[in-house]
This record gives structure tokens, C-alpha cells and sequence, in this order.
């Protein structure tokens, strides 16, 4: 693993937003230019995907866009799905159901607040083999004390209490923020386990307050919560690894400007920037500069490959391997859909979105 070259086989990422339209048309090949060979897909679309019908259909959408790259689909948890179809869901080859608490990030609208409702569809699931990925915040509340530098940490006797109650039942901790979701998922049993970011492992509070690219949720913490996550991969941990993240918006609903919003008002009171981060594109050569930068180069097969692959028992396949090279390249500022777009509200703008690290070096490239 030392020298000028990395050879990874087949590369995984457990957690992606693939998005729908034109968006998805521009971010769906980027996984396979990012090295990534399976990509595990989020429900979180509009409408949610709440049937297995809608799940394989999107499959098969983004199968047709990116025919190289395995796509796995997933369902979102919510008062429709029933054990019924959670068999249903099982049998099409839907891997598993992703938990959004109720309006903690983007399109989380429909999600849910109480967990014990859902004992019997966790209970299918178990029984069907299928993974529970959870989004470990619960929604901010100032009584209470909640708050999105909390929000992770007050989540988690919920994610015990569903592994205690499921022991069997396999359980993803999505992108962990905090040392003391480090420590909870080490203390749990082998059916939990938990997916860390790229700019979680770069990112700290200080980054992201005023600055809309680093905007995501959960929104990145504190020096001694980095480390945690950077400790845990250095070490080898069997149960952690990649789950990018990578979470697209438009150029507009990043930094909405002044003479986009039309009003003060509108301004001042709906000038919220969207959550979420774009890596797919650079994906495995922002892992190894990354993993490198603090000592962990050597883990990188674990963490972008072996780890998840063993968890959601899914193997490299044959003869599918990513080879890095040590070259410093700059990534691109933004990433453009070669169309005009064509929805109503967009000016007939072409769509753009802006990478994670845009503008800056990357210390390894994929070789062609
Ligand atoms: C995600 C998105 O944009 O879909 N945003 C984010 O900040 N991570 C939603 C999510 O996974 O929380
Ligand atoms: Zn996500």
C-alpha cells in the first residue's frame, strides 16, 4: 500500500443520494467516475419510496444511467410499509429501509417520531434479512435542549433500545458525527454498525458556520469528535465505514442570492441553504488523501471496500478493481448538465452543482 500506486478492489458506497431529473441524469455516472463500483441508494426522493414497485423502478432508472455501477434500493420508513410489504420488499431484492426522524434534514417531511410503532416491521425485517439504516438525530427542540450540536448524541438510547430489542435485526448508524456515537457503536453487538463520511473527517463546526458548501446534517462537530472518527478508522474497526453522503443541490438552493429571492422579506425569512454535501464524483481519491492526511492510508481497502461489503454481505466482484495514483489534481469548481433545464422555475439555466473541496487539491487521481 506504500508508493505511488493503490490498487482497491471494487470499492462501495453505503449511503448516496441519487436524486431524481435532470439532477439525477448529472450525478448518477459521477459514482463510477468517483472509483465506486456498488452504490447503496437513499429513499429520500419526492414523493419518498414507500413500495418496493417504486423502489425497483428507480433502480432500474439509474441502472439505465450508469450501467458499470451496481445499484442497491431501499425503502423509507413510514406509516405505509407494512410487514407485508417489507417481505414483498425483501423478495424484489430491496436490501433495506432508511429512518429519517421528522424534519431533521432534506426532504424528511414524512419522517417519524416515535420508534416502538414500527416494532413489527422491524421484526419482518429481521426475519427477511434486511438492514435498518438510521439517521441518528432527533429533531432540534430549544425546551428540551436539542440542538443540531446534540441532536446525534440524544439519539442514540434510541438506537440502543431498537438493538436490544432486535438483537439479530442488522442496524447502520448513518454518518456518525460525535465520539459518543464512536463509542456506542464499538460497545454494541456485530449487527451494528456505522458509516462515516469523507467530510465528516475533515470537517469541524468552525467549517461549515457561514459557509454553505460545508453545510450538512448532521452538521460536522467538534476537534475532539473529528478524532474520534479518524481514531477508529486508523485502527482497522470492522464495523465502520464508507458511506459518502454525497447529497446534491442545486447551485441556487445552496446560496440563494438577494436578486434570486425578489423580496427583503422573502429574503431575510426563506433564505435557508439546503443540507447537504456533493462527493460522489471524487469520492475514492478524497478518501485516500483524506485517510493519508491523518495516518490511515493503509486502512483504505477496509473503509471504502471490505468493511461495508462484509456487513451488508455483498463481495467484491470479480476482477473489479480502482487503481490510485499519487498525482495532485484540482477539482472542479462546480459540475454543469451539458442541457439547458427544462423545469419552469430555473430561467432555462443549465443546472449546476458545486463538489466538496471545489478549487482545491486532491493528492491521488484514479488512473484510467
Ligand atoms: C441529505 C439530502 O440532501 O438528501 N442531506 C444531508 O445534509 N445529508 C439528507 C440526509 O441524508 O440527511
Ligand atoms: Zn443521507
Amino acid at each position: 500500500m506504500s508508493g505511488d500506486r493503490l490498487t482497491i478492489p471494487s470499492p462501495a458506497d453505503f449511503h448516496v443520494h441519487l436524486r431524481q431529473g435532470e439532477m439525477s441524469e448529472l450525478v448518477t455516472p459521477h459514482v463510477a467516475k468517483g472509483g465506486i463500483d456498488l452504490a447503496y441508494v437513499m429513499p429520500n426522493l419526492v414523493p419518498p419510496l414507500t413500495s418496493s414497485e417504486q423502489t425497483i423502478a428507480y433502480i432500474e432508472q439509474l441502472q439505465k444511467l450508469a450501467p458499470q455501477t451496481k445499484f442497491l434500493g431501499t425503502l423509507y420508513l413510514h406509516p405505509d410499509l407494512t410487514p407485508e410489504e417489507i417481505k414483498r420488499a425483501a423478495k424484489a431484492g430491496v436490501r433495506g429501509v432508511k429512518s429519517y426522524p421528522r424534519g431533521v434534514t432534506t426532504n424528511s417531511d414524512s419522517g417519524i417520531e416515535d420508534y416502538e410503532v414500527y416494532y413489527p416491521v422491524f421484526q419482518a425485517m429481521e426475519e427477511a434479512n434486511m438492514v435498518l439504516n438510521l439517521h441518528g438525530e432527533i429533531p432540534s427542540d430549544a425546551d428540551k435542549g436539542i440542538c443540531v450540536l446534540n441532536a446525534e448524541p440524544q439519539f442514540l438510547s434510541h438506537l440502543e433500545k431498537i438493538h436490544k430489542q432486535f438483537p439479530r435485526l442488522r442496524i447502520v448508524l448513518e454518518h456518525a458525527t460525535t465520539r459518543a456515537a464512536v463509542d456506542c457503536v464499538r460497545r454494541l453487538g456485530d449487527t451494528v454498525a456505522c458509516t462515516i463520511t469523507p467530510h465528516h473527517l475533515e470537517l469541524i463546526v468552525d467549517d461549515w458556520a457561514g459557509r454553505p458548501i460545508n453545510f450538512c446534517k448532521p452538521v460536522a462537530k467538534l476537534p475532539d469528535d473529528r478524532a474520534a472518527l479518524r481514531d477508529v478508522i486508523r485502527e482497522g474497526h470492522p464495523r465502520f465505514f464508507l458511506g459518502s453522503d454525497s447529497a446534491p443541490h442545486p447551485l441556487a438552493n445552496k446560496y440563494p442570492s438577494a436578486a434570486s429571492r425578489g423580496s427583503t422579506e422573502a429574503l431575510v425569512h426563506n433564505c435557508g441553504c439546503a443540507a447537504g454535501i456533493y462527493t460522489s464524483p471524487i469520492l475514492l481519491p478524497l478518501c485516500a488523501t483524506l485517510l493519508e492526511s491523518f495516518g490511515a492510508l493503509d486502512q483504505l481497502p477496509k473503509f471504502v471496500s471490505e468493511n461495508g461489503r462484509k456487513f451488508y454481505q455483498e463481495p467484491a466482484s470479480e476482477g473489479r478493481q480502482v487503481v490510485l495514483r499519487r498525482v495532485r489534481n484540482k477539482v472542479p469548481e462546480v459540475y454543469v448538465h451539458d442541457k439547458h433545464t427544462n423545469r419552469s422555475d430555473a430561467d432555462g439555466q443549465k443546472l449546476q452543482v458545486v463538489p466538496f473541496y471545489a478549487g482545491k487539491e486532491l493528492a491521488w487521481e484514479i488512473e484510467a
